[in-house]
Parts: structure tokens; sequence; C-alpha cells
């Protein structure tokens, strides 16, 4: 029987794949078939993810996708796609009454306004093939819930949610499909105690108010990635797919 997950055949553009979330949907991605595109800042840790990868024709594109020009570059560089993941991302926790303009605008230019223009001039150049999947990682932050000082990441993640609604109705007409994936806390480098974001004892209480008992693996958000890729999602589009261990229950 044929496997509807199957991602055989297909090119698969994952920014963030140098990390965590981007870097497990990579490796899945190939292990499904796909030759992937693999898009990072980070020459010796995208390589790794390579080296991660089963199958050939992969290809590393390194490179700040905040810069316009990177982003003209490697939309040169690639084939016609089937699928693009718009992972790479940043977090920030900043109270409101001490948010500075310069660092909402940072976050703002990484999460938001680099993956959307990049995706702009994918479609302008007509790199997105009729039939593809486009996917934005969005996060449960700004859509589902939140926490004191991250107004400003879930509102980058809410202003995904929004583009994705639209877009979804733009591309319709080509057989395009778009969704967003909304993953609760996932172990990945992001979280790091050493990053500031959370100290190592709000970490574990975090944890254990997960009703699955764990935070997320990479593994867990790239399945989903793989079934919003692959055609067995292929009535799916528009959609929020929330993932969280069962978090937003409580
Ligand atoms: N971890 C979580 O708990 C969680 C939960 C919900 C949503 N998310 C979202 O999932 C996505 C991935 O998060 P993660 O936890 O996997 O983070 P991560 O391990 O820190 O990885 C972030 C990735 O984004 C890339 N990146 C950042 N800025 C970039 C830029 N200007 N140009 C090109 N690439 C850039 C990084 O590339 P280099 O390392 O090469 O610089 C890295 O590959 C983010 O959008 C995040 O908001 C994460």
């Amino acid at each position: 029987m044929e496997n509807p997950f199957s991602l055989e055949g297909k090119c698969i553009l994952v920014t963030g794949a140098s990390s965590g979330i981007g870097r497990g949907i990579a490796v899945a991605c190939a292990k499904m078939g796909a030759k992937v595109l693999l898009s990072g800042r980070n020459e010796a840790r995208l390589q790794e993810t390579l080296s991660l990868m089963s199958g050939d024709g992969h290809t590393v594109l390194c490179g700040d996708l905040n810069s316009e020009e990177t982003r003209k570059e490697v939309v040169e560089k690639i084939p016609d796609l089937n699928g693009v993941v718009y992972c790479a991302g940043i977090s920030q926790i900043q109270m409101a009454k001490r948010m500075e303009q310069s660092s909402l605008e940072g976050i703002f230019q990484t999460n938001v306004f680099s993956p959307l223009m990049l995706n702009t001039l994918l479609l302008k150049k007509k790199k997105i093939k009729k039939d593809s999947s486009i996917i934005f990682i969005s996060s449960i932050s700004g859509v589902y819930r939140s926490q004191i000082g991250e107004g400003g990441y879930g509102a980058t993640k809410a202003a995904l949610t929004g583009y994705v609604k639209s877009l979804a109705l733009e591309l319709a007409a080509q057989g395009i499909r778009v969704n967003t994936i909304h993953p609760g806390v996932v172990e990945t480098p992001l979280l790091e105690v050493s990053n500031g974001t959370f100290g190592e004892e709000e970490l574990e209480a975090l944890r254990q108010k997960y009703p699955l008992k764990r935070f997320g693996k990479p593994e867990d958000i790239a399945h989903c990635a793989v079934y919003l890729l692959s055609d067995a999602s292929s009535w799916m589009t528009g959609s929020n797919l929330l993932i969280d261990g069962g978090f937003t229950l409580k």
C-alpha cells in the first residue's frame, strides 16, 4: 500500500535547520524520502544536521535570513519546492514596562519580517510549486496562553497565525496549503538555562505542569511537520496544529 505520509520525490526548504526543532524536521523529512534544503547561520551546525540525515541530494544554505541580500541569494540558488518550513526564530523575555523598540524590532525582524519577506520572494520567483505545503512554526505563546515577559515573543507568533489565514486563502487556487504548528515547550538550545530565559528550578516546575510530565522533543514536532508536508494532509489548510502534551487543557 502507498504510504500517504511519504515525502518521496518532494523538495523541502527548512529554515532554522542548524538546531533544535528545525534540525529535527530536516532529519525527519529526509527519513521520509525528501530532498532537503537546510538553512541556518552556523555552517558547522548545519553540517552536523546534514550528517544526521539519510539519503542524498540535500543542500546546505548558510546565511542570515535577516539580510535581504542573503534572502535573494538563497532564493536564486534553490530549485522549485514542494514544501517550506519556516522554523528559524528567537525568543525574548521582556517586561512591557521595560520594552525597548530596538529589541522589539529585533524579534519581529527574525520571527516575522524575514520569513514573510522570504515567502514573498519565493512566490514572486515562482519557486513554490502547485500543490505544495507551507508551514510556519508558531508557538502556544501569544495564541493559546502567555506568561509575564513573553508579550513581544507572543506577539510575533500571533502575527504568524494571522498571516497564515490570509495566505492560505491567497494560495488555495494553486492547491498550495498553508498551516501553522503551535508547540508547547520543546527541549532545544532555545530553552537552555544559559540563555537566561528560564532558571533550572523554574524549568522543572514548568515541566511538572505538563499533563504528560515531559516537554516536547524536536521529533514530536517533526512528525507533525511530516504530516502537514505530506499528501496525508491534503485537505488541511489555514489550520493551527496545537501540540503541547496537554499543557493548554488546564
Ligand atoms: N523550543 C521551544 O520550546 C519552542 C516552542 C514553541 C515554538 N518554538 C519555535 O520553534 C522555532 C525553533 O526553535 P528552537 O527551539 O528549535 O530554537 P533553536 O534551537 O535556538 O534554533 C533556532 C534556529 O533559528 C535559526 N535562526 C535564528 N535567527 C536566524 C536568522 N537571522 N537567520 C537564519 N537563521 C536564524 C538558528 O540558526 P543558527 O543557530 O545557525 O544561528 C537556528 O537554526 C522558533 O521559531 C521558536 O520560536 C520553540
